[in-house]
């Protein structure tokens, strides 16, 4: 690469490099906002004053470069920049400037300076070296998903490879909630859900939910000062801002942005007035395992308010706990990438997550799963069972109300995810906290009575007492059309929680007794029976 070769007219590149690396306010900025605000102490916008021996001034042109995440920035004052896409290119730096400074001049890349962030220490750089920086960060890029050349590039040309839902069974797109209800009964879904739903019109799901702006205006109003961990996509950090802060954040107008924001953290359950503005779908209301439970604590994954801005991937992932989800558009465009969870593709995703980020490892594209994709647009609502492995593209800045929630018909999927959770070592925070409680009280509250009631005949009514024979053999459930999907299930808990029980806590060895009794029955039954 010979951008800057001459040698003479290169003295005088070393000498503003250097004259830039002895100003130690420019040299201690903590970000690129305040170096260019210190470089600008130097330099009257392209001109930095110099004094000579006699004392007379003298200028020297320097064109300053401030690298800063997505954007591009010259010494322009109150410059906004252009898109960074990590590549030098003296057309483009020319033609900004001139807009930046609204007038047209003879451009020299031995005038450029370029200023960056390197390890929380600012760097100068010649123009050389800037596009030696700029072609390793793409090299380097390109294999981490998902940073902001990764996106750019080899995402967009990935997601082109993929099929949409048309002509799989898996998924139904239904016009209302009338025929998403219809849907659903006729494909079966009722006790046994692996379907994914999209409903286009969202108004007969029965839910509450303010508008985005509301939302928005909400979040800065209600609770405004308190600290929510949100996600920088590209550099793949996790900043906390206060909830008024990331609002201010995200309604940055996209010209401005240096970097791209996500935030899948905001559960609003525990604020008043959220709690009162929105209401969960009739769906949802219905279905919950935990609202036919008597707990000691709720999870609280009820209502999240979801605020992502364009450009934002979600990497492939399983709803902690797998539970199922409603996901609402208020605002922007998504498209999810969808794999069915089967007992290949979950194993392959374990797999796939001992190499996270890794685009050699990529789950993809390096595993030959079966992906389809969907597009989301305001005002539809997504319904997705538990367990679904699902990455997500923003194409607008999107607003998004949804909820998780354990449903009784992925029972299932809800414990093939934890055993899932628990290998790939998922940290806490993408877990549900009481995931075993809640399913030790479903099995005890819910299904208990079931398997101990299969154990006797009932020979009839004696002075409205219940007449049990307890000498007859009692009802092998695999044979009661209604119970055998109960001890199916009951069985499959058991053994869950029995592998999981702790000594102290909620699900032990003493509090698993009376379901183990249960159990034994039954199967002393069944081992006669057959
Ligand atoms: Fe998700
Ligand atoms: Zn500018």
């Amino acid at each position: 690469m010979m951008l800057i070769g001459d040698p003479e007219k290169r003295k005088h590149t070393e000498f503003l490099v250097k004259f830039f690396r002895s100003k130690n306010d420019v040299m201690k900025s903590q970000d690129m906002t305040e170096a260019a605000s210190n470089v600008h102490k130097y330099t009257s916008n392209r001109d930095i004053q110099f004094l000579n021996r006699e004392g007379k001034t003298f200028n020297k042109t320097a064109y300053c470069c401030f690298v800063d995440g997505t954007r591009v920035k010259c010494s322009f004052p109150n410059c906004k920049g252009y898109e960074n896409k990590l590549k030098w290119d003296r057309g483009t730096f020319y033609n900004h400037m001139k807009r930046c400074q609204k007038k047209e001049y003879k451009f020299s890349e031995y005038n450029v300076v370029a200023f960056r962030m390197n390890r929380k220490k600012v760097q100068v750089m010649n123009v050389q070296q800037l596009a030696e920086y700029f072609k390793e960060e793409r090299e380097r890029q390109l294999k981490i998903v998902p940073s902001m050349y990764w996106t750019a590039t080899a995402f967009h040309k990935w997601s082109m490879t993929i099929p949409g839902i048309n002509g799989d069974d898996n998924f139904q797109t239904c016009a209302d909630a009338a025929e998403f209800q219809a849907k659903f009964e006729r494909t079966d879904q009722t006790s046994d859900w692996k379907k994914c739903f999209v409903v286009q019109d969202s108004s007969g799901l029965e839910m509450l939910c303010p508008d985005a702006e509301a939302i928005l205006n909400m979040l800065e109003l209600h609770d405004g000062d308190r600290q929510r961990r949100f996600i920088d996509v590209y550099a793949g950090t996790f900043p906390v801002a206060t909830q008024k802060e990331f609002v201010n954040l995200f309604r940055t107008p996209v010209k401005e942005r240096t970097a791209v924001f996500n935030n899948l953290d905001m559960e609003v359950s525990d604020i008043r007035e959220f709690k009162d503005a929105i209401g969960l779908p009739k769906f949802v209301r219905n279905r919950s395992m935990v609202n036919k439970l008597k707990l000691r604590n709720r999870p609280m994954v009820d209502r999240y308010i979801l605020i992502t801005q364009a450009g934002a991937f979600t990497d492939f992932h399983q709803d902690f706990g797998g539970t199922s989800v409603w996901f609402h558009m208020l605002r922007g465009k998504k498209t999810f990438f969808l794999v069915e969870p089967t007992e290949e593709n979950i194993k392959k995703f374990e797999k796939s997550q001992e190499h996270a980020t890794e685009t050699d490892y990529w789950y993809g594209d390096k595993y030959g799963v079966n992906i389809r994709k969907v597009t989301l647009e305001a005002g539809q609502t997504y319904f997705m069972p538990g367990g679904w492995i699902h990455a997500v593209y923003t194409h607008e800045d999107a607003v998004v109300v949804a909820g998780s929630f354990f449903d009784e018909a992925c029972i299932s999927r809800q414990l093939r995810t934890f055993r899932c959770e628990e290998k790939i070592k998922a940290g806490n925070g993408n877990r549900v906290a009481k995931f075993l409680p809640i399913h030790f009280a479903y099995m005890e509250q819910k299904l208990l009575k079931a398997v101990k009631g299969a154990h006797f005949f009932i020979c009839g009514i004696f002075k409205n007492a219940l007449v049990l024979d307890c000498n007859n053999n009692g009802s092998d459930m695999r044979s009661l059309p209604d119970k055998k999907q109960t001890w199916i299930i009951f069985q499959e808990l058991y053994a869950f929680l029995d592998e999981f029980k702790k000594t102290g806590g909620e699900v032990t060895e003493e509090t698993l007794k009376p379901s183990k009794k249960a159990l034994d029955v039954q199967i002393g039954i069944q081992s006669r029976s057959s």
